[in-house]
């Protein structure tokens, strides 16, 4: 990874050209002990995985395929707030490189012109007080064209060379959201989340708007209000202020 900054994020690698997912080997080496900070990269995914099932598209050598291994000290029910806090390092990181505006739309999309361009997946292990380890799955299309996705992807997924009109180096924009995720996970540690939650909001697409979100219970109207300090959705709706702890969400 060029120009690394960093001291911990980034600092340990592991990568090969091929892979079933960068999870999967992700949570071995964190059993094994990895150190906070490891990443392990790869070029393409035979068997990417994205939230709720659903199968992520990662061909070769067209995104970034990677996933971080964290170790907060962090309860459990804050762990919601590492999904927001690596959305706004990566829409940093890439408005920096990329000057196109990315939007963030919770709780883990980032998007251009309303398409998708990085899905983050958060997973987890520990008990009741105390997270154990986390690894967080990044995948950014990066200089995907539009004939690498099956047909029903197209109208809702970008790239950032379809949107810039030109292609990117990758183990630069990797250097960058290193950077960025250990000034905002540092600033995490020491200040807690309202920093981040700041920030979320001033990149998050779909505030003011109404908004359907779906939960498990069935799904709720109402507009955009922001984050509690949990890192929750906060929905106006004509009964009062709720609060979605995890959805899909419309808008
Ligand atoms: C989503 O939006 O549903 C999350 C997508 C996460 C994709 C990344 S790519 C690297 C890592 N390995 C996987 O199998 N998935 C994540």
């Amino acid at each position: 990874i060029p120009h690394l900054s960093t001291t911990s994020i980034g600092r340990a690698v592991r990568y090969q050209r091929s892979v079933p997912s960068t999870q999967s080997l992700a949570h071995e080496w964190a059993k094994e002990g990895a150190q906070e900070g490891s990443l392990y990269l790869t070029e393409e995914q035979t068997a990417g995985r994205g939230r709720m099932g659903r199968i992520w598209h990662s061909p070769t050598h067209s995104g970034i395929w990677m996933s971080l291994i964290l170790r907060p000290p962090i309860p459990l029910n804050q762990s919601p707030q590492l999904t927001l806090l690596t959305s706004v390092a990566i829409t940093r990181a890439l408005r920096k490189q990329t000057n196109l505006p990315i939007q963030i739309k919770w709780p883990n999309d980032l998007l251009i012109h309303g398409k998708k361009v990085c899905g983050i997946l958060t997973e987890l292990r520990g008990e009741q007080d105390q997270v154990h380890y986390v690894v967080q799955g990044i995948g950014i299309n990066v200089n995907a064209t539009e004939s690498v996705w099956p047909e029903e992807l197209r109208p809702i997924a970008t790239s950032l060379a379809i949107e810039g009109g030109r292609t990117f180096s990758r183990p630069e924009l990797i250097g960058a959201i290193c950077g960025e995720l250990e000034t905002l996970y540092d600033g995490y540690l020491s200040y807690g989340f309202t920093p981040i939650r700041i920030l979320w909001e001033e990149y998050a697409g779909m505030l003011g708007q109404e908004v359907t979100a779906r939960t498990g219970q069935g799904s709720v109207k109402g507009i955009a209000k922001g984050l509690a300090e949990t890192g929750a959705l906060l929905l106006e709706t004509h009964t009062g202020v709720q609060t979605i702890f995890s959805s899909d969400i419309e808008w």
